[in-house]
């Protein structure tokens, strides 16, 4: 099992959906994959794939010593496996994150794909602290990179390896150069994600970008990360103005 941490020094980066859309995408590759919301304070897996009814959620899991994580785990109909959190406040102050280490080794999958929350505080290190890897999130800004730089430095104070970086959001070339921020944050940048309207139509659609949209542009760039993630040889696509069009507008 490989437990990999999608984490950021800003808010608002993109960890939750770059988590979702790696899952999904090596789901796709036919990888046994399960996605555990960490966001503690302020959940939205289970709201990102329109789950209105959760029975289990990590914060049960980490309130009770001998609860089963797996009896956590829901399945949406893109095939994910989930284990959400539970967004009313009260749940929060029961929970223990220091049981997360122990909770996750009862998951069977090759990857768990654990989504934190921003920054450096207590929660987003009791993520770390369980995690194998790291994969950081930055915006194409140099705040977003300087905070980035720290989650790496965090990363390599606690011993865990790093994949690597993921730029989300990347509008023009107008952004950053990707040779400055991997001369920053002195890790691979391994997948540009651009802005994409493709994000917002998956949401309101309640499922990943990966699983609606797989020719879109993200979906591309989601691709050649899951096989950076597992080390598969990736081929890039040839850019297919047919397949965009219908992707488009298929609304279904
Ligand atoms: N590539 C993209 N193109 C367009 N919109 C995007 C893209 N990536 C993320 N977004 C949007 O940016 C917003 C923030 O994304 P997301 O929730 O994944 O960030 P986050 O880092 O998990 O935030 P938080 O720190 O609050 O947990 C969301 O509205 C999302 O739909
Ligand atoms: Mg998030």
């Amino acid at each position: 099992m490989r437990k990999i941490l999608v984490a950021s020094g800003k808010g608002g980066a993109g960890k939750t959906t770059v988590s979702i859309n790696l899952s999904s995408a090596l789901n796709k590759l036919g990888h046994d994959v399960t996605l555990v919301d960490c966001n503690f304070t302020t959940p939205n897996i289970g709201l990102y794939f329109g789950i209105t009814k959760i029975e289990k959620s990590i914060h049960d899991i980490l309130s009770a010593k001998s609860s089963n994580i797996s009896d956590a785990v829901y399945l949406h109909k893109s095939g994910a496996k989930i284990v959400p959190g539970n967004i009313s406040l009260g749940s929060l102050n029961k929970i223990n994150p220091q049981y997360l280490n122990k909770k996750l080794k009862r998951l069977s999958s090759d990857f768990v794909i654990l989504d934190s929350s921003a920054g450096l505080g207590r929660e987003a290190m009791s993520s770390l602290a369980a995690c194998d890897e790291v994969l950081v999130v930055v915006n194409p800004e140099l705040p977003s990179v300087v905070d980035g730089l720290k989650v790496v430095e965090l990363a390599r104070k606690s011993n865990k390896e790093i994949i690597g970086a993921v730029i989300n959001r990347q509008k023009g070339k107008l952004e950053m150069k990707t040779s400055k921020i991997e001369s920053i944050l002195e890790v691979p940048v391994i997948t540009i994600i651009p802005e994409d309207e493709h994000v917002k139509k998956a949401l309101v659609r309640s499922n990943s970008v990966y699983d609606l949209y797989p020719n879109s542009k993200s979906s591309i760039a989601y691709r050649k990360l899951a096989h950076y993630v597992t080390g598969d040889v990736f081929y890039e696509e040839k850019k297919n103005i047919l397949k965009d069009f219908v992707d488009l507008f298929r609304l279904g």
